[in-house]
């Protein structure tokens, strides 16, 4: 189905990627004065917790929500007249797509946005209602990003490439010259990765300026385009399913963001997505960011443990994002909670007279432990008619303290099954129950509560 001159772009071409220049970044943040926030860059609360001095670069307060407005203002402000009064469009998972349409729409130009069908609704709403027109086509990038190519061989709009553009990538670079100026001894800097065009323009920058500087890509082990294709030495396609960090799932890395990064970037690392929940709970909880999935896989990756070369030193972290939808924050923040011990399910089996569930409530209380839930089960239990099994959700302080409550329910009742701590399931006196609780891969020291 794929037409080669509806699908060629001529600012990414594989015959001829383009080089990226310092000189060009430093042009580009010159021309973006006043149209893209200089977001702030400072010391994060978790540092301690980290083992690390972390610095967290927020780019999540630019007024759409992520950097990806510093790559459409350049570009932007690089159109022709004739182009300006055409117009743009862009396929987007959402970022990319507000960007553009909130900043077409105050330069006065036409836009059209692409979006997948399953685009987080809140990207959507926002989209249109900075002034693009949206339209929801297909099941992921490669289908939205064929649409838009129809549309402009139609309309003569311009394309715009979101991570591959060369303009894209000078305009997101920019965030390294304010990371150089806001942390000058900045020993390393984290960079999430999608289709590459801000670990290209912060490699570009960075290698420029102060070629010691650490640049890491990070990617989720369900969005790892770039990491698979520079353990190939080609940009390589791979499979992509549902990924918490949206912002990311791109399966084939750009031309030219493939050319800049192959030499300059240190080390792409890869991190397990149960990990991304955890780290937005934390940049949640401790920063009082709210930061989206895609946003927070560097303080994901530091806390499962992925930069133990990184102990002690100065790293900064791109906060690249914050649009999240409300209903998937609160559902983070649940698997957060529960992958650390702090929301607590168990099955307990207690004394159906007079006394007995008030017996439970009371034990919880004397251990100090929040009801969240409770749900009683009378039929699909065995044994004594006079017995009701109790399906609990309880809030703890943390994992020591789960195991506290743990260690009280089993010394007081005979049936009980916490499916997140009782492994050996065999033993486990609640028969047929599976081990279908959150990720609870141990917490690395640095995570443990103070
Ligand atoms: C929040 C966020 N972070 C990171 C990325 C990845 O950026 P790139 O495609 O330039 O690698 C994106 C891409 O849309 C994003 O929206």
């Amino acid at each position: 189905m794929e037409n080669k001159d509806v699908d060629f772009d001529p600012f990414c071409d594989p015959d001829n990627p383009r080089t990226i220049k310092y000189e060009s970044i430093l042009a580009a943040s010159k021309r973006m004065e006043g149209y893209v926030l200089r977001t702030p860059c400072t010391r994060a609360n978790m540092s301690e917790m980290l083992g690390m001095d972390v610095y967290l670069k927020q780019e999540c307060m630019q007024i759409t929500g992520s950097f990806k407005e510093r790559g459409v203002v350049n570009t932007l402000l690089l159109l022709t007249e004739e182009q300006k009064n055409l117009g743009v469009i862009t396929a987007s998972m959402g970022n990319q797509g507000q960007a553009v349409s909130y900043h077409a729409t105050q330069l006065g130009m036409p836009s059209i946005v692409v979006m997948p069908v399953f685009a987080p609704l809140t990207k959507v709403t926002k989209c249109t209602g900075y002034g693009a027109k949206t339209i929801l086509h297909g099941n992921g990038m490669p289908d939205a990003k064929h649409h838009a190519m129809l549309i402009r061989s139609e309309n003569g709009m311009l394309y715009i490439n979101g991570y591959d553009h060369p303009n894209i990538i000078e305009g997101q670079g920019t965030v390294a010259l304010e990371i150089l100026e806001q942390v000058p001894d900045v020993d390393a800097i984290l960079v999430p990765v999608g289709g590459g065009s801000l670990v290209a323009g912060v490699c570009v920058a960075v290698k420029h300026l102060k070629p010691d500087t650490e640049v890491y890509g990070i990617e989720t082990d369900k969005t790892c385009s770039m990491t698979e294709s520079l353990r190939r030495g080609e940009r390589t396609k791979i499979e992509i399913d549902y990924s918490l960090a949206d912002g990311l799932a791109v399966n084939l890395v750009g031309v030219n963001t493939f050319h800049n990064i192959k030499d300059k970037v240190n080390k792409m690392v890869a991190v397990k997505e149960d990990w991304v929940a955890r780290a937005i709970m934390h940049i949640v909880e401790e920063e009082r960011f709210v930061v989206e999935g895609a946003g927070a896989v560097p303080i994901a990756a530091i806390m499962a443990g992925l930069f133990p070369n990184l102990k002690g030193k100065k790293v900064v972290c791109v906060l690249t994002g914050g649009n999240v939808d409300t209903t998937t924050l609160a559902r983070c923040l649940e698997r957060g909670m529960a992958a650390e011990g702090r929301l607590v399910k168990f099955k307990v089996t207690v004394s159906d007279r007079p006394g007995g569930m008030a017996e439970l409530c009371s034990l919880l209380s004397r251990v100090g432990v929040t009801l969240r839930d409770c749900i009683p089960e009378r039929a699909w239990i065995h044994g004594d008619v006079f017995s009701v099994e109790m399906k609990v959700i309880a809030e703890t302080k943390g994992s020591a303290h789960a195991k506290e409550l743990v260690a009280q329910i089993k010394k007081n009742y005979k049936n009980c099954f916490f499916p997140d701590f009782d492994t050996d399931q065999k033993k486990a006196s609640c028969r047929g129950a599976t081990r279908k609780g959150p990720c609870l891969a141990p917490n690395p020291t640095c995570m443990r509560k103070r």
